[in-house]
């Protein structure tokens, strides 16, 4: 199992990019009439997501197991409206409030492929009915991770029981994950 938490407190953070996720921005500034409500980003990071998430009015929650990350976004993010971090295991089984809006970037691939089914159930658990999850996956082969690869047909028959898919679309990237990433928009049935 990954020591996230080592992770941060050593610096090894391959995957951060000190800026959210190009494709959330251009979701976000395309649909300005989007109904306000609550967002929750499992697996936040150093909280760059969840800041864009605030920023246009949405009330956020960015979840991440490792201490050291929610200290890093709080302390980024300190004074922010509408947004605050803590420190949860998002596929602990736990009784939840439900969201709005569930936005996945980078976790899905970061859990061990055998964590996939309790990953699932736990966003099915986490969104409200009618709500939305809207997700950035990437489809690398790698078998040994994280990341652990993940393709299309996969994505769509893990969540297609739950929610229905409204958009898939290859975003706008970082340089070096161009034309890796895939998002998906779904609502929770
Ligand atoms: C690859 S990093 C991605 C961070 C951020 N989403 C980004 O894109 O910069 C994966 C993150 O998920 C967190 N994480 C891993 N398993 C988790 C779990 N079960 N619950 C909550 N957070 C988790 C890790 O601590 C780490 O911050």
């Amino acid at each position: 199992m990954t020591n996230w938490e080592e992770k941060y407190q050593t610096g090894d953070t391959p995957w951060n990019k000190n800026e959210p996720s190009p494709g959330l921005v251009d979701f976000l500034a395309a649909r300005p009439g989007l109904a306000r409500g609550a967002v929750l980003v499992p697996g936040c990071g150093f909280g760059y997501d969840a800041h864009v998430w605030a920023n246009a009015g949405f009330s956020t929650l960015g979840l991440d197991l490792a201490p050291s990350a929610v200290a890093a976004a709080s302390s980024l993010y300190k004074g922010q409206a509408g947004l605050r971090f803590e420190v949860r295991d998002f596929l602990a089984d736990e009784p939840v409030e439900s969201s709005d809006w569930l936005f996945e970037h980078t976790l899905f691939c970061a859990i061990d492929p055998n964590q996939r089914d309790s990953y699932v159930r736990a966003a099915a658990k986490r969104v409200r009915p009618g709500g939305h999850l809207l997700a950035v996956h990437y489809f690398i082969p790698d078998t040994e991770g994280p990341p652990f690869g993940t393709d299309r047909n996969e994505v769509v028959s893990r969540f297609s029981p739950w929610f229905d898919l409204l958009e898939d679309w290859v975003p706008r990237s970082y340089p070096n994950r161009t034309g890796l990433e895939r998002m998906f928009w779904w609502q929770r049935k």
